[in-house]
């Protein structure tokens, strides 16, 4: 348990893509791991292309940045600006509510909140006060391939743009002794975590493409533990894909693995791995439609956010000292508010419209270009999970 504690810590490797800027460390450990000397190198504020001009056009994001600009519109502009529509997979709870709650309370966005059960998503939406006319609850099971297509065409019906994707919901099952399953019968971490996003994010890219949105962004969700770049990475169970062999076979435990590369279950594994898919998902999505559709792809990693639910499966001993862990020890705690305002930003600050980009957070809380791993940025794996995945949701 300790090793899978510690592989939740938020230890991070800060390295310039460009390879100017010195790297930033930040790593730690849990329930008697060696919390290493913190070597800290200030992450230089000129990662953070912060832009203050208002562009409305549409430009392709990689040269130049164009975005909702609400804040810093001319008022004219302002006028003509519409609402932007996002949905929020898994914005029941956690890290998806947070940026549902930032979003909805400024008036400028409308929130299709994308969850499984619809009370739940309710009572989240009030308890936190988001204002009634400023978001939609709309059921998507992601464990369930048909529930996705049900959730795109009920979407579609709406007659509401599609201006953002954020593709948040995430099952963690470390302590899991057997594996679960999707309704169609892919292990339950990957299945929903990446098969369900995968399949929403290809069914719903046509109405991104018609949006007139100044900045048509598609974010997925990624994990500082998938990433064996970091110290946290490092922790065993590692993520790692090998071959695709068990996804290529389907990963149902009939003939073939559960797990990606083929091995032996591990839940605390199968969750590192369907974030490293979903990291490689939105660096192929940009190279497959970025120069073609303006459309912005970027992931992130919000920061250490340990009171979400995602830790419900872990035993009560640890979801009880590991708030605390953070906060006091690693002091790398992010509440979930600040963590909602993160992802905000990635939704919807016109400084943050490069597409193919890992965002992360300084201790300022100022956003990076963030470097992925090896695996998590190899471009032949990534073709390949698309191709084997696209077979898997019925797409190809
Ligand atoms: N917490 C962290 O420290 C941390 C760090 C890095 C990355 N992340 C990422 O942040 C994202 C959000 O996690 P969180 O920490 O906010 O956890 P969370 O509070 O447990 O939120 C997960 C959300 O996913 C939803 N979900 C789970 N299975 C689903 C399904 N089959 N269909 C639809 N929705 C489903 C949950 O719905 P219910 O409410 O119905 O259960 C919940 O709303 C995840 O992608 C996670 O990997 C978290």
């Amino acid at each position: 348990m300790a090793l899978q504690a510690a592989s939740l810590l938020p230890a991070a490797v800060t390295v310039h893509k460009e390879g100017k800027s010195n790297a930033c460390f930040k790593d730690v450990g849990f329930f008697g791991l060696p919390v290493s000397d913190h070597v800290r190198a200030e992450c230089k504020s000129s990662l953070v292309f912060r832009r203050r001009e208002l562009q409305v056009r549409p430009i392709r994001a990689q040269t130049a940045t164009t975005g909702p600009a609400i804040d810093q519109a001319a008022p004219e502009e302002k006028k003509t600006l519409r609402k932007g529509s996002v949905i929020i997979t898994g914005a029941s709870s956690g890290l998806g509510l947070a940026t549902a709650k930032a979003l909805a309370e400024t008036g400028k966005w409308h929130v299709i909140m994308a969850c499984r059960n619809f009370l739940k998503a309710e009572k989240a939406a009030k308890s936190v006060g988001i204002p009634k006319e400023n978001y939609t609850i709309m059921h998507l099971d992601l464990a369930s391939l048909e529930s996705v297509r049900q959730f795109a065409d009920n979407f579609r019906r709406s007659g509401r743009p599609l201006d953002v994707l954020v593709c948040n919901a995430a099952v963690y099952l470390p302590t899991a002794k057997e594996p679960s399953f999707t309704a169609e019968g892919f292990e339950l971490s990957v299945g929903t975590n990446h098969l369900g996003h995968f399949l929403l994010s290809r069914l719903l890219l046509d109405d991104l493409k018609q949006s007139d949105y100044p900045s048509k962004r598609l974010i997925i969700v990624g994990s500082i533990t998938g990433n064996t770049n970091t110290l946290a990475g490092n922790v065993p169970p590692k993520a790692n894909l090998g071959d695709l062999r068990g996804l290529s076979g389907g990963l149902n435990g009939i003939n073939n693995s559960v797990m990606i590369d083929g091995g032996d279950f591990d839940g605390a594994k199968a969750y590192k791995d369907s974030k490293v898919c979903n990291m490689l998902t939105m660096q192929e999505f940009h190279r497959r439609f970025h120069e073609e559709t303006g459309i912005c792809f970027a992931s992130l990693y919000p920061g250490c956010i340990a009171t979400t639910g995602l830790f419900r499966e872990h035993i009560p001993l640890f979801r009880l000292l590991f708030p605390p862990f953070q906060k006091y020890i690693t002091k790398g705690y992010v509440s979930e508010e600040e963590a909602g305002k993160r992802l905000a930003q990635v939704v919807s600050d016109p400084s943050l419209t490069k597409s193919g980009v890992y965002w992360s957070w300084n201790k300022n809380s100022a956003s990076f270009e963030n470097q992925l791993s090896k695996e998590a940025s190899d471009a032949e794996k990534a073709r390949k999970l698309w191709e084997v995945s696209e077979k898997l949701v019925g797409l190809a």
